[in-house]
C-alpha cells in the first residue's frame, strides 16, 4: 500500500517516511510534522525554465474592493463581546476560542448560538458531548429555535464537507482536539491532526462564507495544547481566562483581523449561563473590608479601566527562609518589589512570609500595579490602613522611584465614578485628583506611617 502521509520538517521542508527526532537536513530538533500527501504532490512536476506555467493575475483597483467589514455581522447578544469582535461575528471568518477545560466555552457558544439562531441557520458540532448532554445545557440556557441544529462528530472530513454545503451561517466546532482526518494515522489532538483539520475547516468556511468558531483547550500554562499552530491560520483568536470556580472571567482577542485587540468582555457564570458584568469595579469592591494590607488599585483590563482590591498579608516566617505567594500577580514581580522595599525603604521583610491576593480572581497584567502592591505590603507589615478615599496606580523602579502609568486619565475617571476622593500616583500626571508621589520611601512615610 502506498503511504498516505509523510513527515515534513517545518524548518527546511525536508520530507521523511518515518518520524525522526532531528532533521538530518538542517539539524533542527523536533521539527517534523506528519502531513497528508496531497495528490498534486505525486504528479511529476517538470518546470520549463524559459516558460512559466503560471498565468497573469487578475487584479482590481483597491478602491473598487468591498471591504469584508461591510459584510453582515452576526450579533452574539453580548454587547461587550460584540465590541471585542469588532462589531459581532463576521460572515466567513474563522475564530478560535481558547480556554481551560471547564471555564465555560461550550456554555458561551451555546448562548451565542441561541442568539444567532433567531434569524440565521446555526449548527453546533460536538466531538466531546452526546446530543443528550448538549440538549440538557441548551434547555438550561433557554436556547430554543428551529434554526438551531446539532451534530455529533469527530471527523474533520465530514465537518468540512458539511460546512461546504453552505447551509449554515454559523458553525461551532467543539473542540479541535477531538477531531481527526482519515488520511493521517496520528491521534486526535496532535499537531498534524490539528493543523490539517484546521486547514480543511478554514478552506470550507472561506469557500462558502460561513462563520466558524473552533474551540481549543489550553493547558494550565496557558498554551494551546497542540493548536498553537492554529493561531496563525484563523482570523480571530479569543482567549477565555479566569478562575474556573467562581470569580470573573474575561474574554479578550489576542489576535483579530477585523478589530482591535484591546477590548475585553467580562463575564460571570450564573446558574442560567454566562452573564456580562455591567460594572465590574463596583462588584469587585462591594465586599471590601478596609483593613491593613488592603489597597484599591486603578488598573486596566485591556482598554477598560477597572478598580480592584489588592490584599497583602504578612506573617512571621517559621522556617529559615521566607515564603512569598501571589495570586493574580506575577511572583517574580512580587519578589522584585520586596527587594526594592527592603533596599530603598529599610522595611524589614526577610523574616516575614508575604501573601498577595488580587480580589475577584483577576489576573493583573499592568506595570502600574506595582505601587499598589508595594503599599499593600507596607501597610500589612506596619499594621496601618491606607485611607479609604485613595486609589493607587504607578510603576515602581528599582531605585524606588515612582514611574508614570499609561492611560492615567481613564484610571482617574473610573475612580471618580466610584466615589473616590484622591489617587496616589506618579508626579507626571497633571490632575488635581492625583496626589503626586516621586519616591517609594516618601510615599510610605506620608501615607502608611
Ligand atoms: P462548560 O461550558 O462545559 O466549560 P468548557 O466547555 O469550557 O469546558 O461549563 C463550565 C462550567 O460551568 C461547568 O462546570 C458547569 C458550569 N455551568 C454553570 O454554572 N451554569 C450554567 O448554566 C452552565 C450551562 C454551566
Ligand atoms: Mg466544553
Amino acid at each position: 500500500m502506498k503511504a498516505r502521509s509523510q513527515f515534513v520538517c517545518q524548518q527546511c521542508g525536508a520530507t521523511y517516511t518515518k518520524w525522526v527526532g532531528q532533521c538530518s537536513n538542517c539539524g533542527e530538533w523536533n521539527s517534523l510534522i506528519e502531513q497528508a500527501i496531497e495528490d498534486t504532490a505525486d504528479k511529476k512536476l517538470t518546470i520549463d525554465k524559459a516558460k512559466s506555467s503560471g498565468k497573469k493575475l487578475d487584479f482590481v483597483k483597491i478602491d473598487s474592493i468591498i471591504p469584508s467589514d461591510a459584510k453582515a455581522r452576526l450579533s452574539t447578544s453580548f454587547s461587550d463581546l460584540d465590541v471585542v469582535l469588532g462589531g459581532g461575528i463576521l460572515k466567513g471568518s474563522v475564530m478560535l476560542l481558547a480556554g481551560q477545560p471547564g471555564i465555560g466555552k461550550s456554555t458561551l457558544l451555546m448562548q451565542i448560538c441561541a442568539a444567532v439562531a433567531k434569524k440565521n441557520n446555526v449548527l453546533y458540532i460536538s466531538g466531546e458531548e452526546s446530543a443528550g448532554q448538549v440538549k440538557l445545557r441548551a434547555t438550561r440556557l433557554g436556547a430554543k429555535s428551529d434554526k438551531l441544529n446539532f451534530a455529533a462528530s469527530t471527523s474533520g472530513n465530514d465537518i468540512a464537507k458539511t460546512i461546504e454545503t453552505g447551509e449554515f451561517d454559523l458553525v461551532i466546532v467543539d473542540s479541535i482536539q477531538t477531531l481527526a482526518i482519515s488520511e493521517i494515522a496520528s491521534a486526535p489532538g496532535t499537531v498534524s491532526q490539528v493543523t490539517n483539520c484546521g486547514n480543511l475547516i478554514i478552506r470550507a468556511a472561506k469557500a462558502t462564507d460561513t462563520a466558524v468558531v473552533i474551540v481549543g483547550h489550553v493547558t494550565k500554562e496557558g498554551t494551546l495544547a497542540g493548536p498553537k499552530v492554529l493561531e496563525h491560520l484563523v482570523d480571530v483568536v479569543l482567549n477565555f481566562e479566569g478562575d474556573r470556580y467562581g470569580g470573573f472571567k474575561t474574554v479578550r482577542a489576542v489576535k483579530n483581523r477585523f478589530g482591535s485587540t484591546n477590548e475585553v468582555a467580562i463575564f460571570e457564570m450564573l446558574d442560567k449561563g454566562l452573564s456580562e458584568v455591567e460594572n465590574p469595579s463596583a462588584a469587585l469592591l462591594s465586599e471590601r473590608m478596609n483593613t491593613d494590607g488592603s489597597v484599591i488599585l486603578a488598573t486596566l483590563n485591556g482598554n477598560r479601566p477597572i478598580l480592584v482590591e489588592i490584599q497583602a498579608l504578612a506573617t512571621p516566617s517559621n522556617y529559615g527562609y521566607p515564603k512569598r505567594t501571589a495570586s493574580g500577580f506575577d511572583l517574580n514581580r512580587l519578589n522584585l518589589l520586596i527587594a526594592v522595599l527592603e533596599k530603598r525603604t529599610k522595611l524589614k521583610l526577610s523574616d516575614k512570609d508575604i501573601f498577595i491576593n488580587v480580589v475577584g480572581g483577576m489576573k493583573l497584567n499592568d506595570s502600574a500595579a506595582d505601587l499598589a502592591v508595594a503599599i499593600a505590603i507596607a501597610s500589612a507589615v506596619a499594621g496601618r490602613k491606607l485611607g479609604e478615599e485613595y486609589v493607587v496606580f504607578g510603576e515602581v523602579g528599582l531605585g524606588g522611584e515612582i514611574r508614570s502609568a499609561f492611560r492615567a486619565d481613564q484610571r482617574i475617571a473610573e475612580a471618580k465614578k466610584l466615589g473616590f476622593k484622591h489617587a496616589i500616583g506618579p508626579a507626571t500626571v497633571k490632575d488635581k485628583f492625583v496626589v503626586p508621589v516621586r519616591d517609594l520611601r516618601e510615599t510610605l512615610i506620608r501615607f502608611v506611617k
